[in-house]
């Protein structure tokens, strides 16, 4: 491997990212029944403009004009994710043909020209009918009925499809969905009385992300790879000194949801110190748990965007965070924080202050949003995006060139598509979507996307 040119190795996985709800749109086709997201959208005031996924990029019905663009942009790795409610419309109980159909038609197209399906099982779309019933994430149940939608999906699909991801980024699905004294941004958006019972939502969904993986194991008829895609806060030393990396490292294990859900996923316990932060709104755990949310992982999933600056401090725990100055560059979203060197860290840090130097990690996730618009000729050019994606690659090669098990990277996204909260305002596709028309046209960080591919290099 070549250091000086950013060369990657022959096997690393180039490839692109999606989700059910922000693209296919057919939200009441072929027996689909509505999600939390359809329900949370239609209420006025919830996402911006008033924008739902009702129709979004309409992928359900073009999905193969979309592997099309797969083939041109060159990667051999696509990442999805399946509609809950597209395979058991209530939750639970009868499964829906045609849902399994869709997909199997997906993955056998993608399949066709040589591109690897990467399945995540749930990316926040819940069935409406299971919030209805027991108040989804608030109900231990979910997660028993979670691992019967897995086996459901994995018995029928699993033949094709051999890269699972259970959960993605508990933390927003749970924390940002539930909340006390206030209306959370995401869906369900159900208010709480107490900080525990938020708690207890994503203590749900890690018995959720355990029972999966079994599920996936037990239901999968050929050997598969298992994995959880998590969004932990990411400390980056200021500078690379002995003291700030130590701070960092101190820091990665507690700071913000990173100690609820990335520590106990992958080590068995909660960390300590979130616990005693969190006295009695820390969440009920019965016996046996912890054995079922540790589960064996063949890769873990990370989606970064940003990342916090920390240093070393004379304080009980050893860092403090830094604000970011005014005028630190940003892009377009209020958290997007241009931090490369989170790619890096994260990854040396699930690595070295989790003590899981052999776990193979795929960035599920990278990207940006970015003002883009269509010029006179046509085209979209993105070069912000570029500047972007091209800094956190370069980091993620350095991960790679020191030994981390770094195995891909997954831009997000293939398409513009719905951004939750923030509807269609805000475009993070390395294809522009006109949604009037459904017309796509790929940016000029496509074309540099394709070319990095092509070279295996950053270009
Ligand atoms: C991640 C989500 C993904 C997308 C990007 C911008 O948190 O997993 O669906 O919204 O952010």
């Amino acid at each position: 491997m070549n250091v000086a040119s950013y060369q990657f190795p022959a096997a690393f996985q180039w490839g692109a990212a999606t989700a059910a709800y922000q693209i296919e749109g057919a939200a009441t086709a072929d027996g689909r029944k509505p999600s939390v997201w359809d329900r949370f959208s239609a209420i006025r005031g919830r996402v911006l403009k008033g924008d739902t996924g009702a129709i979004a990029c309409d992928h359900y019905h073009r999905y193969e004009q979309d592997i099309q663009l797969m083939v041109k942009l060159g990667i051999r790795h696509y990442r999805f994710s399946i509609a809950w409610s597209r395979i058991l419309p209530e939750g639970r109980g009868n499964v829906n043909w045609a849902g399994i159909d869709f997909y199997q038609r997906l993955v056998d197209g993608l399949l066709s020209h040589g591109i690897t399906p990467h399945a995540t099982l749930f990316h926040w779309d819940s069935p409406q009918a299971l919030e209805d019933r027991y108040g989804s994430w608030r109900s231990r149940e979910m997660a028993l009925d979670f691992a019967d939608y897995v086996t459901a999906v994995v018995s029928r699909l699993g033949d094709r499809i051999t890269h699972w991801m259970t959960l993605n980024e508990i933390l927003c699905f749970t924390h940002m969905g539930y909340a006390v004294d206030k209306i959370p941004p995401h869906a369900p958006g159900t208010q709480v009385k107490s900080l525990k019972e938020v708690w207890q939502t994503s203590h749900h969904a890690l018995l959720a992300h355990g029972l999966g993986c079994q599920a996936i194991r037990a239901a999968s008829p050929i050997p598969c790879s298992v994995a959880l895609v998590d969004n932990p806060v990411i400390p980056v030393p200021i500078t690379e000194s002995a003291a700030d990396i130590a701070a960092a490292q101190a820091a990665f294990s507690t700071i913000e949801g990173n100690g609820g859900i990335i520590v106990p996923a992958l080590t068995g316990a909660y960390s300590p110190v979130l616990l005693e932060r969190l006295g009695a709104n820390a969440p009920d755990i019965q016996t046996g748990d912890l054995d079922i949310i540790h589960q064996p992982l063949d890769a873990l999933g990370l989606n970064l965007y940003s990342g916090t600056y920390v240093r070393a401090a004379d304080n009980p725990c050893g860092y403090v965070c830094l604000a970011y100055p005014t005028g630190y560059p940003r892009l377009h979203m209020p958290w997007l924080w241009v931090v490369p060197d989170a790619i890096y860290w994260g990854v040396r840090h699930v690595g070295k202050t989790l003590g899981q130097s052999d776990l193979p990690i795929v960035m599920t996730e990278n990207g940006c949003a970015a003002q883009d618009e269509v010029n006179a000729a046509g085209e979209v050019i993105d070069s912000d995006r570029i500047f972007y994606l091209r800094q956190y690659l370069k980091s993620a090669h350095r991960a790679v060139a020191e030994g981390y098990p770094l195995q891909g990277y997954f831009v997000w996204s293939l398409l513009d598509n719905f951004e939750w909260s923030w509807g269609y305002d805000r475009r993070f596709g390395i294809t522009y979507v006109d949604y009037a028309t459904q017309q796509r046209i790929p940016k000029a960080s496509f074309h540099w996307y394709a070319e990095c591919i092509r070279q295996n290099r950053v270009c």
